[in-house]
């Protein structure tokens, strides 16, 4: 059964203004956008957008930007939460250990990484694969909203707790998301939490959940 969204809108909103209220906390604060966002309702004005973003001090320390890779038409859309030091170097997510054991497990249910979408809820590494500060994540949800509308996914699949968090609007742990099926605030979309590969991969204790989620994410697919 899928979990009532929290807050239902009748639509993505996609300008910065739609973070207008999210302040950032006084002391911490967050560098301008050096010029106005242009419509993000095209691929190229979306890519070009973060390429250029200097929103919060993540884009002053990374190599490059993540946007996020794959099939922008998949039914299946992966959110991670941010680049780490692999994905900072090659401009692409989920490419180091992490990405490999992702790509094991997509393959488990006969789905190869072409045939996804792969992106982040931040598109700068944090510095020193810290979690995306909060308003880091807010700043950056612009993007993320914008290439939902685009791939209009028939599911997203939230992989781990920063992701999962953000992405429902929740303070449960991912062990609790886990559990039951959720849908997107503001949108129809229903989102399968699942644990981090990065985690999986200190824990293997864990893997057998994450395929029991790996199963079920393959019957929503169909
Ligand atoms: N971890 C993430 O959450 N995203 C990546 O792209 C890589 C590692």
């Amino acid at each position: 059964m899928l979990a009532a969204s929290a807050t239902p809108t009748s639509e993505l909103k996609l300008t910065r203004s739609s973070l207008a209220g999210i302040a950032p906390a006084p002391d911490q604060p967050v560098p301008a956008q050096a010029y106005e966002l242009p419509p993000l309702d095209n691929w190229d004005a979306i890519i070009g957008a973060i390429q250029q973003c200097s929103a919060c001090e993540l884009s002053q320390n990374c190599t490059q930007k993540v946007p996020g890779v794959g099939d922008r038409e998949a039914d299946l859309l992966i959110i991670g939460e941010g680049p780490g030091q692999d994905e900072d170097i090659r401009g692409e997510p989920f490419v180091g250990r992490s990405g490999q054991l992702l790509d094991r497990m997509l393959a488990a249910i006969g789905i190869a990484r072409e045939q996804v979408y792969i992106t982040n809820i931040v598109k700068c590494r944090p510095p020193n694969n810290r979690d995306p500060k909060s308003e880091e994540a807010q700043q950056c949800r612009v993007y993320l909203d914008a290439q939902i509308k685009q791939i209009a996914p028939k599911v997203i699949l939230a992989v781990g707790r920063v992701s999962a968090q953000t992405l429902l609007d929740s303070n449960l742990p991912v062990g609790k998301l886990i559990q039951q099926i959720h849908q997107l605030p503001g949108t129809e979309i229903p989102v399968k939490v699942t644990y981090h590969p990065a985690y999986l991969l200190r824990s293997p204790a864990a893997k057998a959940i994450a395929w029991q989620d790996l199963k079920l994410l393959h019957r929503m697919l169909q």
